[in-house]
């Protein structure tokens, strides 16, 4: 269990100030002008070395895709942060940005500095009115207290600008975000060329999570080797857990990567609704993250390498707990409609796909299917996935890939109940 010393958000619940004063006897802004001074290559070094990988979903290392920034180039850098936190079960960013909103100004102040960026959009989801007038709040004390801005104490000149979106979970994808910023419909482009070569403005840009970035100030002021010594090799650091559904207190907690899925349920949530046993399946990650069934749970370390042996992933780390009490095809069916809803459209696959998944599904959970539409639905899914534009695609067809893999008896139980039924009535 994470030991409190080593804690990165100590106002997550929101029950200390978050104004500057308050923020900075926590510890935010602590040492930033020495670590500017240090140097771009520095700060680059240490994130890399804290093996620190991205918190928005993919775990792409950090360190390493800032150093893809080109360093020599005519055009402005940019760093944009993702504040979109649209994917169903994700619920971290939001408690970063009204309740601890310094580490993340300091954060982005720093990473822009190592990608030799002056200007940092931090894109709000459309919904989060009031996370974003706090973060303004908080943007304009920094301003203030000349921490940011032109000829600031750290001697390097930042603007932050904040953008809110207007509610598409597809403006959550880099590309699709950045075409938003610059006013267009939120569209996810083709890649490559990605970001750091064209990105906002066809200026090099780096795309990362809030969390991502607010745990930077924490990296430099206590050394990369203190984050990297935390969670496992190449799973490291801490790592804000969103856990919801089926148990008896669900909640945002900083645990330490790695943490086993048991102890995250029974020691912060109060455990799985009606005990242990109950426990039908937890989605890991959010989702489009495949569910694990409650056999594997038992042992379930939470941690990028440890989900990607068991086919799914930690994603955003947003556990979705569902007790035996569940429908599973009418809860996959739920998630395959909200795909199927967000889907911008561009690609045919993903367009008609997670529409043709969703309606095949909605059949299954009321038995009304033929069993050759299983395997047929699996082949859907396996046209959609790897064949689009962005992951919106696998995001769609991996929760149903999950269903078939692990519960494909209930959907076989269900249509020959729907079967028999009609026979009982036709005699
Ligand atoms: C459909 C879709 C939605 C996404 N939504 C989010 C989001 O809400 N927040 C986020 O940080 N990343 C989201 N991502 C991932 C981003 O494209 C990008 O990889 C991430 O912001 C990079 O940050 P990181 O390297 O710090 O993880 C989404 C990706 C896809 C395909
Ligand atoms: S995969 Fe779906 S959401 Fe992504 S670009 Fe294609 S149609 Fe749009």
């Amino acid at each position: 269990m994470l030991q409190d010393k080593d804690r990165i958000f100590r106002n997550l619940y929101g029950f200390h100030d978050w104004r500057l004063p308050a923020a900075r006897a926590r510890g935010a802004w602590d040492g930033t002008k020495g670590f500017i001074e240090n140097g771009h290559d520095w700060i680059i070094n240490e994130v890399k070395t804290s093996g620190l990988r991205g918190r928005g979903g993919a775990g792409f290392p950090t360190g390493l895709k800032w150093s893809f920034m080109p360093k020599n180039d005519a055009r402005p850098s940019y760093l944009v942060i993702n504040g979109d936190e649209s994917e169903p079960g994700s619920c971290k960013d939001r408690e970063i940005m009204r309740h601890d909103p310094h580490l993340l100004i300091e954060g982005a102040l720093l990473a822009s500095f190592a990608m030799r960026a002056h200007t940092c959009f931090i894109y709000i989801r459309g919904e989060f009115i009031r996370e974003r007038e706090r973060l303004q709040a908080a943007v304009d004390e920094a301003y203030d207290a000349k921490l940011i801005g032109k000829d600031n104490v750290h001697g390097w000149d930042f603007d932050i600008v904040i953008h809110h979106g207007a509610g598409a979970y597809i403006c959550g994808e880099e590309t699709a975000l950045i075409e938003s910023i610059e006013g267009k419909k939120g569209m996810p482009r083709l890649k490559p060329p990605f970001p750091a070569n064209v990105g906002l403005y066809g200026a090099p840009t780096t795309v990362n999570n809030v969390e991502s970035i607010a745990v930077v100030g924490d990296i430099l002021r206590r050394g990369g080797a203190w984050f990297a010594s935390l969670g496992k090799p190449n799973n490291t650091g801490t790592k804000l857990f969103q856990i919801s559904g089926h148990v008896n207190n669900p909640c945002v907690v900083e645990e330490e990567m790695g943490i086993p899925l048991r102890e995250l349920i029974d020691k912060h949530c109060g455990g799985v609704r009606g005990g242990w046993d109950n426990l039908l399946c937890a989605i890991p990650g959010g989702s489009s993250m495949p569910m694990i069934p409650a056999e594997q749970c038992n042992d379930l370390t939470m941690d990028f390498d440890a989900l990607v042996k068991l086919k799914s992933g930690l994603g955003t780390a947003a556990v979705i707990v569902m007790d035996k009490s569940t429908d599973i095809i009418k809860a996959i069916t739920r998630i395959a409609y909200f795909y199927k809803h967000e889907s911008c459209g561009q690609c045919t696959p993903c367009r008609e796909g997670t529409g043709w998944m969703f309606r095949v599904l909605d059949r299954m959970q009321r038995g009304e299917a033929e069993l050759r539409e299983i395997d047929l639905l699996y082949n859907v899914t396996k046209q959609v996935e790897g064949h689009t534009i962005c992951a919106l695609g696998d995001a769609a067809a991996w929760p149903v890939q999950g269903l078939l893999r692990n519960y494909r008896h209930v959907i076989e139980e269900r249509i020959e109940a729907r079967k028999a039924l009609a026979r009982e009535a036709a005699e």
